[in-house]
């Protein structure tokens, strides 16, 4: 099974052990609330039991219809927006190196990756026009709904660029739709023009879909081993599915930011050490604070990428309003690491580092930061996740999607609607005359 992802409290005085005794009850309750799908928005929870179960079939499809636009694309383009592309993000930039998108074509598994449809700029979309026009493309568009504007407005645009570069029969080569099995205006569109298709399952949400076609198309399509992520979370189902708060880390941490929560601490600081980890972190933004923001309640999710942020959110952190959390997102062992040379001459005085490694310094910042952190009265969580693996990924992905459902439980709030999300749309459309 591999080693485990860890959780522990750096400073044991803001969350006693009495106090996550008399959570036992509760979380024995949630832990029955999930797996029974009996809970509010139960209909939604196809994402417990999908590491065990998911469609073989069209998971081989996947895999096939990735190895097929590796080997005809030159950039492929990602038109989402929310849980339709984050997932996805979030693993390519935590599982490819750095740069992927300007490594000579040689030395990357698949074409270059682009993301858009989750904004309404007219320069990003332009630029982003700009690079691609030159370049044999391919779309992958997702939408569960079929009706969300951002992404239906670009993927419009770049269906109109490639029905003229390729005429319709070829664009219809290119686009592979992601959308419901049976409604919305995107699911039609595909059905009329004979797109390639996959199908976001009913009874899951978008901030859930990660490990769907939603997630596993674009991942795949980067060269990343998406059988190794689905074992993860099949690894992460048995060891996260423990009903006893004892031996579930993903509830111990449910239940302590909850008592946190009740103790005033309204924000959490999500805190990683790579930027690999960005769009991971705005995964989990969008996970707990759709999930949790609702009925007048819920944590506020934020994000710092350390150590850039100490340099800029630190002094807050620190010394400034006590109303935070952080919890830290660490791996163990880095997929990179580099160790510090020796220099002739100690010039810039950095020869007590030589033979050390750059995580090994990362490290010792990390354990600085929680510590004084602690010392400054902000309680201070840690995850640590043993690599950086497409398997690690699977399980982590696991990991908080129970932890947002059960916090969300915790709370007395339904995990899986997004009541909020409809009113900016409302406006938004008004203001458009939309008919
Ligand atoms: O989690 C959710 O359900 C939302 O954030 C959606 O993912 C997001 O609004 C995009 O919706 P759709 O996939 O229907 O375009």
């Amino acid at each position: 099974m591999g080693k485990e992802i860890l959780f522990h409290m750096e400073d044991a005085s803001s969350v006693r052990p009495h106090e996550l005794e008399y959570l036992e009850p509760a979380i024995t309750r949630v832990h029955k609330l999930i797996h029974s799908r009996k809970g509010p928005g139960g209909e939604f929870a196809g994402w417990v039991d999908l590491p065990l179960n998911y469609d073989r079939e069209e998971f081989n499809r996947i895999k096939e219809t990735a190895r097929k636009i590796r080997e005809t694309s030159e950039v492929f383009i990602v038109i989402g927006v929310g849980g339709s592309y984050l997932g996805a993000r979030s693993a390519l930039e935590l599982l490819q190196h750095s740069f992927y998108n300007q490594l000579p074509a040689n030395k990357r598994k698949g074409p270059e990756i682009y993301f858009a449809g989750f904004n309404i700029s007219p320069a990003y979309l332009t630029h982003l026009l700009d690079i691609t026009r030159e370049k044999e493309l391919t779309l992958n568009v997702i939408s569960k709904s079929g009706t969300t504007l951002e992404p239906a407005l670009s993927f419009r645009v770049f269906r109109d660029l490639l029905e003229k570069r390729y005429g319709k029969k070829g664009a219809r080569e290119r686009i592979v739709a992601t959308t419901d099995k049976s409604k919305g205006a995107l699911k039609k569109l595909a059905d009329e023009e004979g797109y390639t298709t996959f199908t976001v399952p009913e009874d899951i949400g978008g901030r859930y879909s990660v490990l769907t076609a939603v997630g596993l198309l674009p991942i795949s399509v980067g060269g990343i081993d998406i059988d190794e992520i689905m074992k993860g979370a099949a690894v992460g189902h048995q060891l996260y599915g423990r009903e006893s708060l004892a031996e579930n880390a993903c509830y111990q941490y449910a239940a302590t930011r909850n008592i946190l929560y009740r103790k005033g601490k309204v924000i959490e600081l999500l805190a990683t050490y790579d930027p690999a980890f960005l769009y991971f972190s705005e995964w989990w933004k969008q996970l707990f604070g759709e999930s949790e923001g609702k009925d007048g309640k819920g944590i506020f999710p934020a994000s710092a990428s350390f150590t850039r942020d100490l340099h800029s959110l630190g002094q807050l952190i620190q010394d400034g309003c006590r109303n935070l959390f952080s919890t830290t997102l660490w791996i163990e062992s880095p997929a990179v690491d580099k160790e510090i040379d020796k220099l002739e001459e100690d010039i810039d005085g950095l020869d007590y580092l030589a033979g050390k490694s750059f995580h090994f310094v990362n490290n010792k910042a990390c354990r600085g930061v929680m510590a004084a952190h602690a010392s400054g009265g902000v309680p201070s969580l840690k995850i640590t996740v043993p690599e950086q693996t497409p398997f690690y990924y699977g399980q982590m992905v696991y990991f908080f999607e129970k932890a947002c459902a059960a916090s969300a439980y915790l709370l007395g709030v339904n995990p899986f609607d997004q009541p909020g999300v409809e009113a900016y749309k409302k406006k938004m459309f008004s203001l458009l005359a939309k008919p």
